[in-house]
């Protein structure tokens, strides 16, 4: 099969590096020639565990290449796949479909033959429709198919997600585009992935109440643990207790600072804004909304709590600021709301994160950076684990307390033991563990 991508950023490289692996010949296009010339000298613009070896073999193979030229990928393409970026608009907060309408029209001006163009973009109930629209009225006589295929891949896991999927959401009522689909994703047969064929709009809602209901799932979690510290209870407990129940499931629920990255945050507030658009409002959506928004300041408040009341003209070091582990990607990350909250307060901030420092200085630019975990907590009155990077999971807890000035550790993804942390004399707090 001939796969073309348009668009290769996240989405777009990680599926296209995978469908080059499972023997396609894929094209991945990009409007940024820059990023285009980099990924073509062997460079990855993003942080992927996986994603730079699977990148170049393929390449090396013959099967994955990289292009600004959407014409000649596009007319020879079985499927095309929109992979666009569809941020929330400024001021509204509905996903802006302004690339992905662009993405259709460039599309449908070099289709040849029938082709499938599917959008794998995280788009609100309809656009599919409104894609087809758009390309039916600049070229009444094109074959072509308009397909809803949304990806369910978490970043720092997105080859595997890929590769072994829980399910494949295929939405569209033509038979030959669900043929071209089909074998599109063969290769992954021999998993038995489920394919799941629906229509384009109930697609398109699928992927929308999935990121809904797992951010709905932690939240629930986020605030059992608030409860937990009132009550004198163990979240971590409560969450095995409840979560060996198979009805609800054992995943997504770590209590923690909250969630962020580039998808939650933003899927949240497109599908709670549609929904009050069509007067059928989501008030369990709008409720985790606000919930999370709130709960990023009270972990600074928490903070500021384990140091006695007040921060001002202490030094305060943050490990991890990227918005979970194995990223560089700091869109929506905890970290910017709780660190900004304690600049506020007149503390001063050192970071560590072993990915996401680059990033981190566009955002954070009033802290220090430090090379490692034990240069970032020398000197400091206290030390917060805002993301549970595997190399903070098991620091050398003599070197970290004779590191601090003051042996107070506040750790917001659970990843030590409150009873072993006490022992060995930290002023330890934590999340849901009174
Ligand atoms: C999420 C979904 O998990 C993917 O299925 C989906 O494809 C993707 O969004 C998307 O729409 O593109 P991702 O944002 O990469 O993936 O990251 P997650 O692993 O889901 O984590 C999201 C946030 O929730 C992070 O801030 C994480 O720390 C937080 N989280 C996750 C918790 O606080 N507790 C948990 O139990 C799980």
């Amino acid at each position: 099969m001939r796969v073309t991508m348009i668009g290769s950023g996240y989405v777009g490289l990680v599926s296209g590096a995978c469908f080059a692996d499972f023997g396609h010949a894929v094209t991945c296009v990009d409007t940024d020639s820059a990023k285009i010339e980099a990924l073509n000298s062997g460079a990855i613009p993003i942080f992927e565990p996986g994603l730079d070896s699977l990148v170049a073999k393929n390449m090396r193979e013959g099967r994955l290449s990289f292009t600004t030229e959407l014409a000649g990928a596009v007319r020879t393409a079985d499927a095309v796949f929109i992979a666009v970026g569809t941020p929330a608009r400024r001021g509204d907060g509905h996903a802006d479909l302004s690339y992905v309408y662009q993405a259709a029209r460039d599309i449908v001006a070099e289709l040849d033959g029938f082709t499938v163009v599917a959008t794998k973009s995280t788009v609100p109930v309809g656009t599919g429709d409104e894609v087809e629209r758009i390309m039916r009225e600049a070229r009444p006589e094109a074959d072509f198919a308009v397909v809803s295929n949304p990806e369910f891949l978490r970043e720092g896991a997105a080859i595997s997600d890929f590769k072994r999927p829980d399910r494949i959401v295929i939405g569209t009522g033509d038979d030959r585009a669900k043929r071209v689909m089909e074998d599109v994703y063969r290769p992954l047969y021999l998993n038995a992935p489920p394919l799941l064929f629906t229509s384009r709009r109930t697609s398109e809602l699928i992927k929308y109440a999935a990121n809904a209901y797992l951010a709905t799932k932690i939240t629930f979690i986020n605030e059992i643990a608030d409860l937990c510290e009132a009550v004198g209870a163990n979240v971590q407990e409560v969450a095995r207790g409840i979560g060996l129940d198979n009805r609800i499931g054992s995943k997504f629920l770590h209590a923690g600072p909250g969630y962020g990255g580039s998808c939650f945050p933003k899927d949240t507030l497109a599908l709670m804004k549609t929904a009050q658009d069509l007067a059928a409002p989501l008030r369990i959506v709008e409720t985790v909304v606000s919930v999370n928004d709130n709960r990023k300041r009270a972990m600074a408040r928490k903070v500021i709590a384990a140091c006695g009341g007040a921060v001002r003209g202490k030094r305060i070091a943050v490990l991890g600021l990227a918005f979970k582990p194995n990223t560089d990607d700091m869109r929506e990350a905890p970290s910017i709301a709780i660190v900004t909250a304690l600049l506020d307060a007149g503390a001063s901030v050192v970071a560590h994160d072993p990915e996401s420092m680059a990033a981190a200085r566009a955002v954070l630019p009033g802290i220090a950076y430090a090379d490692d975990a034990y240069s970032c907590l020398d000197g400091a009155d206290a030390l917060v684990i805002v993301t549970e990077w595997d190399a903070f999971r098991a620091l050398d807890l003599d070197r970290v307390k004779a590191g601090l000035r003051e042996p107070v550790v506040i750790d917001l993804r659970n990843i030590y033991r409150s009873d072993d942390m006490r022992r060995r004399g930290f002023r330890y707090s934590n999340v849901g563990n009174a």
